[in-house]
């Protein structure tokens, strides 16, 4: 798509989103000859930058992350341009519409990223709609909505009226990066490319699923947003989590294409049978970070954090187990986790499976047979692993653990990041990879309830302290059983059996 004219008006352009991930991506798209000659893009916000002023300023903010100041970066910038203004008057949308220059005399696609905050989703698309800025007579036009998509199933309703009330679905890219993550696109590549998964991805193989996002960072100057309308739920369960574990459970789609994709992951959603609120704590569980020490640093506990609101209920950290109701994964648990502050960052899917009928080799001594673990690292690492029994040399019939190792990647390979391939996706007109109105409206049925839950406890979350592996409790999740977290993909790291 490297010869499609387009343009990219970024609302949030001074945001941390825009500054870490959009304009990097945008950049390395511009690199990798992605961008037609004459692509612009243009940053709106309430600061007020001039073109040249913003020019200078994302210049510094790359350079200072490792940037080269080489040839590309300079031809970079020079398609950098600033709007600035409110989001809430129409004189805004006029000068936009000045600068998009909808005269028909050319094509002129463009599309528009919500980065701010959710409150101002509505605002923005009436404010383009009012503005005959949506209107595709004279090229396309797409909006793409971060998540979350509303703050819960109430909210994702109401959204999702206004919205579709100025926009046909077509234009709605509904972004949730994690699914643009090269690892979580493997996860498609690894059960419907192989054939040795497939035959054992069931019930009557598999005895659970973990699904893990461990971050080291806390609130990291997001507090207003995390604190209002994030929390470990919101934040990670509602999207990102559930999107891993749809993929991981959905049914062979009849091709990739975006609705085949999206039916089948809907599916797995709308099949989630609802948390067992009787017996909450040992299904759900929150935390919120103490005070601790993370990879030696001493780091405040989330209700020290600025801006965090006095006694904040918010949890800095989930667990849930859950359970898809239909033939493929009847009463197979699905323990999803997440959380800040944690010992290590990593993501990681564990997949245990079940032990043999028989156990021929209980009494050869002290080895006893481990299940086999599928282990599939999404990051830092992006490895698959699998645990399974082997001989050990010698006169006895003893087994021990071994793992078959592959690095998904070779050694300088470049993997390419989640929004590079998401952004892309976008100037091609491939939703396949963006989250459907009923997928996300599936997801927040899901999880609704427990927060509702939560809201009417009056108890802190339990208090971890930073730098471990979360509240203690979250063992209970696995009740009686001889299940624990798997924290890392190594057969001897803590918590593996
Ligand atoms: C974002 C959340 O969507 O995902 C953050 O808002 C979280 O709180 C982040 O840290 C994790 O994703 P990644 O790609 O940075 O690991």
């Amino acid at each position: 798509c490297c010869g499609i004219s387009h343009a990219y008006v970024i609302f949030g352009a001074t945001g941390n989103l825009a500054a870490n991930k959009l304009l990097p991506a945008l950049y390395q798209l511009h690199c990798m000859g992605h961008m037609a000659e004459d692509v612009e893009i243009l940053g709106c916000g309430r600061t007020p930058f001039t073109q040249e002023t913003w020019q200078i300023e994302v210049r510094k903010q790359f350079v200072e992350s490792g940037i080269a100041e080489d040839a590309s970066l300079d031809s970079f910038i020079q398609r950098l341009d600033y709007l600035s203004g409110s989001l809430k008057e129409a004189a805004f949308y006029q000068s936009l519409g000045d600068w998009i220059g909808n005269d028909g005399e050319c094509a002129n696609n463009v599309v528009f990223y919500l980065s701010v905050s959710p409150e101002l989703y509505v605002t923005v698309t009436e404010g383009l709609a009012a503005a005959q800025l949506l209107e595709e007579s004279h090229g396309w036009r797409r909006m793409v909505i971060e998540k979350p998509f509303g703050h819960d199933l109430e909210s994702a309703r109401e959204l999702q009226h206004s919205l579709s009330d100025q926009l046909k679905e077509e234009q709605i890219y509904r972004i949730d990066h994690y699914v643009g993550k090269e690892a979580v696109q493997n996860l498609l590549v690894l059960r419907f490319a192989n054939l040795i998964l497939e035959p054992l991805w069931n019930r009557y193989h598999i005895d659970h699923i973990q699904i893990t996002h461990a971050e080291t960072v806390g609130v990291d100057g997001r507090a207003s947003y995390y604190d209002n309308s994030g929390g470990a739920v919101r934040d990670m369960i509602q999207s990102h989590l559930l999107q891993v574990m749809a993929l991981l459970a959905m049914e062979p789609p009849v091709s990739m294409e975006a609705e085949a994709l999206r039916n089948e992951k809907v599916k797995v959603l709308q099949s989630i049978r609802p948390v067992n609120l009787e017996q909450l704590a040992t299904h759900a569980i929150r935390g919120q970070y103490a005070a601790g020490e993370v990879k030696g640093v001493a780091v405040p506990g989330y209700l020290q954090e600025e801006g965090v609101a006095a006694g904040s209920h918010t949890e800095s950290y989930a667990a849930m187990k859950l359970y898809i109701d239909n033939w493929r994964w009847k009463d197979v648990p699905f323990y999803l986790r997440t959380g800040k502050r944690l010992q290590e960052r990593r993501s990681m899917v564990a997949v245990r499976f079940k032990q043999p009928p028989m156990q021929l080799f209980q009494g050869s001594g002290i080895y006893q047979p481990h299940p086999n673990w599928l282990l599939i690292g999404i990051q830092p690492e992006d490895a698959v692993r699998m645990e399974i029994s082997a001989k050990v040399p010698g006169l006895e019939m003893h087994t021990r653990q071994i793992v078959m190792d592959a690095s998904v990647s070779t050694p300088g390979e470049r993997k390419a990041e989640a929004y590079e391939e998401l952004l892309l996706d976008v100037i091609k007109g491939d939703r396949s990879l963006f989250l459907r109105y009923d997928e996300v409206k599936a997801a927040w049925t899901v999880v609704d309830p427990v927060m509702q839950r939560w809201s009417e406890d009056e108890q802190l979350p339990l208090q971890y302290p930073a730098g471990g592996w979360g509240p203690k409790a979250a063992e209970k999740i696995f009740g009686d059983s001889d299940r624990a977290w798997r924290h890392s993909l190594s057969c001897n790291g803590k918590g593996s059996e």
